[in-house]
């Protein structure tokens, strides 16, 4: 093999491991920090989620009513009952949040 083909493929498992511990993470932070209220599979099927009328993120359409802009905006400085998890987690985290997010989606 090739020296350059040898690094291509360090350099490219490398990046699917860097990406695999990112979803693990968003999976534990959403499962420690965010499933109380929007619920495991986000559908905010919970008391919570009901009492603070939070929507079901497997919706197409409830996703397409935010940009991922706005979550992050939202994640960050929170809404309404949604307090801002500035101090909890780091901006790739919530970057990371939102792909989850968006990977709910049927
Ligand atoms: C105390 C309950 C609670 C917790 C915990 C919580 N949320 Fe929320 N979240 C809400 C409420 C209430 C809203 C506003 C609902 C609305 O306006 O539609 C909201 C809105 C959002 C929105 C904006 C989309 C929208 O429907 O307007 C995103 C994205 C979001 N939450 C992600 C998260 C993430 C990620 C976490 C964990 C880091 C989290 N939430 C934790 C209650 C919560």
């Amino acid at each position: 093999m090739k020296p350059i083909t040898t690094a291509l493929l360090i350099v490219g498992s490398l990046i699917c491991a860097a990406s695999l511990a990112s979803a693990a993470d968003a999976a534990e932070n959403w499962g420690k920090l965010c499933a109380s209220c929007h619920a495991k599979d986000g559908s905010g099927s919970t008391v919570m989620g009901k009492k603070n009328n939070v929507e079901d993120y497997r919706s197409a359409a409830v996703q397409a009513k935010f940009t991922d802009a706005q979550a992050i905006q939202i994640i960050t400085d929170g809404k309404d009952k949604m307090k801002s998890f500035k101090e909890k987690l780091t901006p790739d985290e919530i970057k990371a949040l939102v792909a989850y997010i968006r990977g709910m989606k049927k």
